[in-house]
């Protein structure tokens, strides 16, 4: 369908709790070594939040610097769309408590549940407001506070994620400017529910003394299957992507995945035909910040001078779900 509006990015704003838990922290906690995470994931440290620190606060600091950069007004945001799986409570959703944070009186908003794919998912819906004419100024905001759900006794998954929010706004573009968004694919495969998922704290299991015993108020992974998926998944939905808007991996200016695991990116890259300078990779820095990841490294290629205005980026993630998803764009916020 050809979009009645050109739809861009004009901001990007990020932010991650200043406390840091590193591998030699973990060392302490879990039989596991500094070696074997940074070889096996690629992950030096994560970022981590102190106490009754919540998803919306971390969006909100997102949300927030956005609009300091683009000198606008909280009450002129039309639409708030927040992709996270650690949201500060069932209900009330996430967006509404940044609604209230930011001021945006006025606007709309919800939650969207995509976890490792939810911002990709949240950017496409802001893409689809603004595309149909519907909204002028739509945030996509990523924001988990991963810590909270997980068991710091369990080595297979507690050295792997981190806490970090990241937003976009998206606005039209004007009549004929090139640095819109392009294309998407994204899917949902309901088969991979068992092998990434929290059981506890919803209508299946509500929250009781026995599932807390048992555990299941955190995450459990196989990492695996996973893993396996991902690689196949990660790569196969960008090339289809690429190919039917007759492009390969060469044309791309920067390829920005998820950052689950380091061979998971590279696996996806290689396959892509990428080289390793256009292909964003700050895991070692943050961990697996789930909804967060892909506009934290968004920031971290904006600050190497790597993302700028014009430049053909590819957007990829796998997630729990399994999601799935790639978008397409040229980059259109100011430098
Ligand atoms: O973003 C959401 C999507 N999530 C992902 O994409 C995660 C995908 N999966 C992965 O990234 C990887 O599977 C992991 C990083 C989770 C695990 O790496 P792996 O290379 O697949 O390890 P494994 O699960 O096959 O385990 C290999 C060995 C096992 O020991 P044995 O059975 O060979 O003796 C594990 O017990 O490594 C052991 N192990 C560890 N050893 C030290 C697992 N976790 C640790 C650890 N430290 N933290």
């Amino acid at each position: 369908m050809t979009p009645l509006v050109g739809a861009k990015i004009t901001a990007l704003g990020t932010y991650v709790p200043p406390r840091l838990l590193t591998n030699d922290d973990l060392e302490k906690m879990v039989d596991t070594t500094n070696d074997w995470i940074l070889e096996r994931t690629g992950i030096r440290e994560r970022h981590i939040v102190d106490k009754g620190v919540a998803s919306s606060d971390l969006a909100f600091e997102a949300a927030n610097a956005i609009l300091k950069q683009r000198g606008i007004a909280p009450t002129e945001i039309e639409t708030i769309l927040v992709a996270t799986v650690t949201p500060d409570m069932l209900f009330p959703s996430t967006a509404c408590l940044v609604q209230e944070k930011l001021g945006a009186k006025g606007a709309w908003g919800f939650d969207v549940s995509a976890a490792c794919s939810g911002f990709l998912f949240t950017l496409q819906t802001a893409v689809q407001f603004v595309q149909t004419g519907a909204h002028k100024k739509v945030l996509a905001i990523g924001a988990d506070v991963m810590s909270s759900i997980i068991n710091y006794e369990d080595r297979a998954t507690c050295v792997i994620f981190g806490d970090g929010a990241g937003a976009v706004l998206v606005e039209p573009a004007e009549d004929g400017d090139p640095n819109v968004f392009i294309d998407y694919i994204h899917e949902i495969d309901g088969s991979g529910g068992c092998s990434l998922y929290m059981p506890a704290g919803g209508s299946k299991h509500p929250s009781s003394h026995e599932t807390v015993d048992k555990k299941m108020h955190y995450v459990h992974q196989d990492g695996q299957a996973v893993f396996k998926y991902a690689v196949r998944k990660m790569a196969e939905v960008s090339e289809k992507l690429l190919q039917r808007n007759g492009l390969t991996g060469h044309d791309l200016d920067l390829f920005i995945p998820h950052q689950a695991n380091r061979r998971i990116i590279m696996s996806a890259a290689e396959r892509l035909g990428m080289p390793e300078d256009k292909v964003v990779i700050n895991i070692g820095e943050y961990g697996n910040t789930t909804a967060g990841t892909i506009p934290l490294a968004m920031g971290t290629a904006r600050e190497q001078g790597k993302l700028k205005k014009g430049s053909l980026v590819l957007l990829a993630s796998v997630g729990a779900g399994f999601t799935v998803g790639a978008t397409l764009l040229r980059w259109g916020a100011e430098d």
